[in-house]
């Protein structure tokens, strides 16, 4: 495909499977996994695709690519949920994207024939996933890493605002 060919095609996925977690208010969810540690949900894998967790039970931490399904138009500017400044939506997590795909890394509890039972999630019940893979920390990047903005977020505001406590 030549560069400029790209920029009006649209791209369909297929999920794989199906988040179940006890998240159903979107007000109510975590906004992270760090904010959810603890919370158990479950993925549903479909049968057809369920040959492709073997192995998967030896790592501890799962990477979840998602489809945003109760996400509804995008903003290029967004209000972060840690901040109250306008930030670009790409230096953000905000849900309001150009594309309503999404990434969490998740605690692995045990496999259970088509069944991921998992800790840690953010996402809402229902949730459609569109990949899974193990997280590996020696393929993470190596020396120092700035986090922009959210540097000047202090721990104690990131972690009420984070558990959408009051
Ligand atoms: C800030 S996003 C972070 C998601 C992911 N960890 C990421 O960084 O891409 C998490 C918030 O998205 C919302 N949310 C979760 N699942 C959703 C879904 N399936 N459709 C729309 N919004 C969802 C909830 O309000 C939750 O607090």
């Amino acid at each position: 495909m030549a560069p400029m060919e790209c920029r009006e095609e649209s791209i369909s996925y297929r999920p794989i499977g199906v988040i179940r977690s006890p998240h159903v208010d979107p007000r109510r969810t975590p906004i992270q996994p760090r904010y959810a540690a603890g919370i158990a949900g479950s993925i549903e894998i479909f049968p057809e695709f369920s040959a492709g967790l073997d192995d998967l039970e030896g790592f501890s931490h799962i990477v979840l690519l998602y489809h945003f399904h109760r996400s509804h138009g995008s903003r290029l500017r967004v209000v972060p949920y840690l901040d109250d400044e306008e930030r670009g939506v790409f230096a953000t997590r905000a849900p309001h994207r150009p594309n309503a795909i999404r990434m969490s890394v998740v605690r692995l509890v045990r496999r259970e024939g088509n069944i991921l039972h998992i800790e840690d999630i953010d996402a809402l019940d229902g949730t459609p996933v569109l990949d899974i893979k193990p997280h590996v920390p020696r393929f993470g990047v190596e020396g120092a890493v700035r986090s922009g903005w959210l540097e000047s977020v202090d721990e104690a505001t990131a972690t009420r605002r984070g558990r959408r406590d009051p």
